[in-house]
């Protein structure tokens, strides 16, 4: 099943892949869930599901406790006279200044399938800040929504960094799955802008650590990233698995095209 929202990076396209090396487990555990392409696509008894973006678990939230009630509410938002210019500029500054939560997690979706090719772009001050889109008309997600609801009543969703979500693996229940921001391929390229501040080489690198740290503990961890010298580097201790991904994430073009992509697993070992 595809995930509701558009997602930059979303694995839905290699998640046959993926779950061909994801060992078995009673719960899984993913610290970059995004979309949720894994979590929706798998089938463990239990799920912990993480980011460091508050507006996506916050409308995984909404939709996981209210179901077809809020569904029906994100509807309301996707009329013919809400898909212009003029309107989404407004629900986007609502979008910013509310603090009514369950509004912002509609307009989240509004602003999901509205904007321009469902990116996700914070300014500095952390304002959702993705330009408007120009689609003939926006489709509204309702199956996959419902999908994702029924799912998440084995889930529990919170916000939070890697490093935390990751220290809460279990051994002999665990196994984790980690799709972190993808490393850049140019200097010039960066695209990835899920939430205000960022992900560079440090943040890979101590990754990758706390990856080895949990296989020491007995929790197999599995990584994705680009295929590049300095992920070989960081996940040397790891088994590669290589293979070649078509992608459309970057609007500049310094990221579209081919770019090999690698799974990294680290097996718990004890
Ligand atoms: C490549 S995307 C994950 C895509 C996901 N696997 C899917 O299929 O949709 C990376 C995610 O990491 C999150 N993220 C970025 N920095 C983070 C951090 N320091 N801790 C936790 N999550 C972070 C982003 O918000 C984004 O959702």
């Amino acid at each position: 099943m595809r995930p509701f929202l558009k997602w930059p990076g979303s694995k839905f396209r290699i998640v046959d892949r993926i779950k061909e090396q994801l060992p078995p487990s009673r719960r899984l555990i993913e610290p970059f869930v995004g979309s949720g392409a894994v979590f929706l696509n798998t089938n463990y008894d239990n799920y912990l599901l993480a980011d460091n973006n508050p507006d996506l678990i916050n409308i995984f939230r909404y939709l996981q406790s209210e179901g077809t009630t809020f569904i029906e509410y994100c509807r309301t938002f996707f009329t013919p006279e809400n898909n212009s210019e003029e309107i989404y500029y407004i629900f986007r500054q609502e979008f910013n200044n509310t603090k009514d939560n369950r509004l912002k997690a509609a307009l989240f979706l509004y602003l999901n399938r509205h904007g321009y090719n469902g990116l996700v772009r914070y300014s500095l001050k952390g304002n959702f800040n993705t330009p408007f889109g120009t689609y003939e008309k926006p489709y509204f997600p309702e199956k996959e929504m419902l999908y994702f609801f029924e799912k998440s009543q084995r889930a529990e969703f919170i916000c939070s960094s890697f490093e935390d979500t990751m220290s809460q693996a279990i051994p002999g229940q665990d196994v984790c799955y980690c799709d972190p921001p993808y490393v850049t391929l140019s200097s010039t390229a960066n695209f990835t802008s899920y939430s205000a501040g960022g992900f560079g080489p440090d943040e890979q690198l101590r990754l990758a650590k706390l990856a080895q740290g949990l296989a020491k503990k007995g929790i197999s961890i599995l990584l994705s990233n680009h295929d590049t010298e300095f992920i070989r580097q960081a996940y040397s201790s790891a088994q590669i698995i290589a293979f070649d991904v078509q992608r459309f994430i970057s609007c500049d073009g310094a990221n579209r095209g081919k770019a090999g992509e690698v799974l990294a697993l680290f097996p718990g070992c004890r």
